[in-house]
């Protein structure tokens, strides 16, 4: 199957999600997932995960490159899945430092990261929660209104939309 580009809907998506949930799988088949929060789209076809407390998805990877991606913006409440060819490039490949800078610079100094995991998408599909379709009417910002009343998400923590924007380590707990 030959990769493909994702758009700038997926690009963003991608950009502005705190986290993605990685779904990988043995030789047998037999699957994991588990979530990862420093990870970029370098370029449409290329995305990038540290893997710093990853085995299970490394060794996954290294046996089996069929990976599978999701990652939704909660306040949107949308997002992608992406179904991918992976490969883990190791510290020690001549590459791995050109790779792990923008995601050293999203960790920071405090969370060493022991290998890259590159993504190359295969497919991109949206994911959309019921509400789209169960109310297409409703505008973005009264979309908007509704996730935050019902995950219970104050005014001022709209700034949590942006969290993405600031690098893990300058986040602070008092952050809004
Ligand atoms: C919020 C959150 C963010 C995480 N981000 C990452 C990450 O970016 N990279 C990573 O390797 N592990 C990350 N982890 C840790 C892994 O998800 C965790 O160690 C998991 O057990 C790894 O499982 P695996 O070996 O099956 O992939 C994160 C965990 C949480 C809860």
């Amino acid at each position: 199957m030959t990769s493909v580009g994702l758009d700038t809907g997926a690009l963003n998506c991608l950009g502005r999600s705190v986290l993605c949930w990685l779904a990988t799988a043995d030789a047998e088949g037999r699957p994991n997932v588990s979530p990862k929060e420093v990870f970029c789209a370098a370029s449409p076809s290329e995305i990038r995960i540290a893997n710093i407390a990853s085995p299970r998805s490394r060794a996954n990877i290294t046996a089996n490159p069929n990976v599978c991606l999701s990652a939704v913006d909660v306040f949107e409440q949308r997002g992608f899945k992406i179904t991918a060819h992976a490969h883990v490039v190791s510290a020690s490949a001549p590459e791995f430092e050109c790779l792990v800078k923008p995601l050293a610079e999203m960790a920071g100094p405090g969370f060493p990261i022991r290998d890259v995991f590159v993504l190359k998408p295969l497919r991109v599909s949206p994911i959309i929660a019921p509400s789209w379709r169960l109310f297409p009417d409703r505008t973005p910002a009264e979309r908007r209104d509704a996730t935050l009343a019902a995950y219970g998400v104050r005014e001022d923590d709209r700034s949590l939309r942006n969290i993405r924007a600031k690098p893990r380590h300058e986040r602070h707990s008092d952050d809004p």
